[in-house]
């Protein structure tokens, strides 16, 4: 099969790691993601494997996403965009779950996978459920020719490049800006006006340039990291779109630095995690404008009465009380589309240089392997 991957994208160059480095390669992932995929007329985006015509595609009445790890994360961002911009009901599950719920299924429902390897056991079990049961699959993955990518119906390749680092980096934000072009077209299929398309799609060209913008905080994320490596717990808290972002923050610094990490959606914290709160269980607020601003600066103030270190990750936009975080990462402010990839930069960051302080093997964590092909 064929290989689109030369052999420098393999080699380690100046970096310590393949995080690091798969980090660093992120704008150019995104563009690879993008190139040749937006229409003529700069309001949709278009992919050239899908197999599917714009007419059955206007008929699908709900998705399922499949996923595991860092990719079910992926299609968690894929529900609240297509959701938000297609208006279509999408469900997100576990592939090793829904390869064993039978759950009913209309016949309006497309199934799509997401996996960076197109290997892994259980999702691949997935798509072979939806495919017996004879429901339409679609596919986000970034290894060429891999099963998944001969097995499924149609797809998307996400040409990140190969992913060496065992934490997902580059493929997850290669996924995201992918899930978010799949909402464009969707929602430009339906009632996505012209203009609303255009300015997404500017959005998401503007991306890789915000991305290495983002990347600018390397430095401050690392003096942060020196200063809380030595906490054995952590909480990441965000928002809607955020949430799936704070997902991924947890799983990231769980996997790479054996630190216990949870993500909540903010508001969930009175109901439950809030009694982890003391000076050694710091909080990584993820903050972004608009209507839940406050809510958001209100579940910080909860934990700063608690004793709670706040390390804030929050966009140009945001006007945060004085005294109220410990830290404060700022980011480019962008709109929806984007938002969750740019987010996911000091994420990635700040757990990169926690699991150095502590020593530990960053790209060969220990117990992990980089795709799971059994059950
Ligand atoms: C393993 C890896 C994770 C990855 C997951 C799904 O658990 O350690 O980083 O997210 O598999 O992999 P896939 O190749 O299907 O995206």
């Amino acid at each position: 099969h064929q290989v689109d991957w030369e052999v420098e994208d393999s080699e380690l160059g100046d970096f310590d790691h393949y995080m690091l480095k798969e980090i660093f390669e992120q704008p150019r992932a995104l563009e690879n993601a993008m190139r040749g995929r937006f229409s003529q007329d700069g309001s949709s985006s278009k992919f050239g494997g899908l197999n599917i015509g714009a007419r059955e595609l206007r008929q699908v009445e709900r998705i399922v996403f499949c996923g595991c790890g860092t990719a079910w994360h992926s299609c968690l961002v894929a529900e609240y965009l297509i959701e938000k911009y297609a208006r279509i009901p999408v469900e997100v599950e576990y592939a090793s779950e829904f390869r064993y719920r039978n759950a009913p299924l209309d016949k309006d429902t497309l199934i799509f996978v997401v996996s960076q390897s197109g290997e892994t056991i259980d999702t691949l079990a997935a798509l072979r459920e939806a495919k017996r049961k004879g429901y339409r699959t679609l596919a986000i993955n970034n290894v060429v020719g891999s099963t998944i990518a001969r097995e499924t119906d149609g797809g998307i390749y996400q040409h990140a490049g190969p992913e060496i680092g065992v934490a997902s980096t580059k493929a997850f934000t290669s996924q995201l800006v992918l899930v978010s072009m799949v909402a464009l077209h969707l929602g430009r299929l339906r009632d996505m006006s012209f203009s609303a398309g255009v300015s997404f799609v500017n959005t998401l060209r503007e991306l890789p340039a915000l991305v290495e913008k983002t990347l600018l905080v390397n430095d401050q994320l690392k003096e942060i990291a020196n200063r809380y490596s030595q906490f054995d717990d952590c909480l990441f808290l965000g928002r809607q779109l955020m949430f799936p972002v704070a997902l991924e923050g947890a799983l990231k610094l769980k996997e790479i630095s054996y630190v216990h990490a949870e993500g909540y959606p903010a508001a969930e914290m009175k109901h439950g995690p809030i009694a982890l709160i003391c000076e050694e269980c710091p909080s990584v607020f993820l903050v972004s404008g608009g209507e839940i601003f406050q809510k958001t600066i209100a579940n910080m103030q909860e934990v700063k009465a608690r004793k709670g270190k706040v390390i804030a990750i929050a966009t140009d936009d945001c006007v945060i009380p004085d005294g109220l975080v410990d830290e404060l990462v700022v980011v480019p402010a962008v709109d929806d589309p984007a938002l969750p990839i740019i987010m996911s930069i000091p994420l990635q960051l700040l757990s990169y240089h926690i699991a150095v302080a502590r020593g530990c093997d960053v790209d060969k964590p220990r117990n992990l392997a980089k795709s799971v092909t059994v059950e």
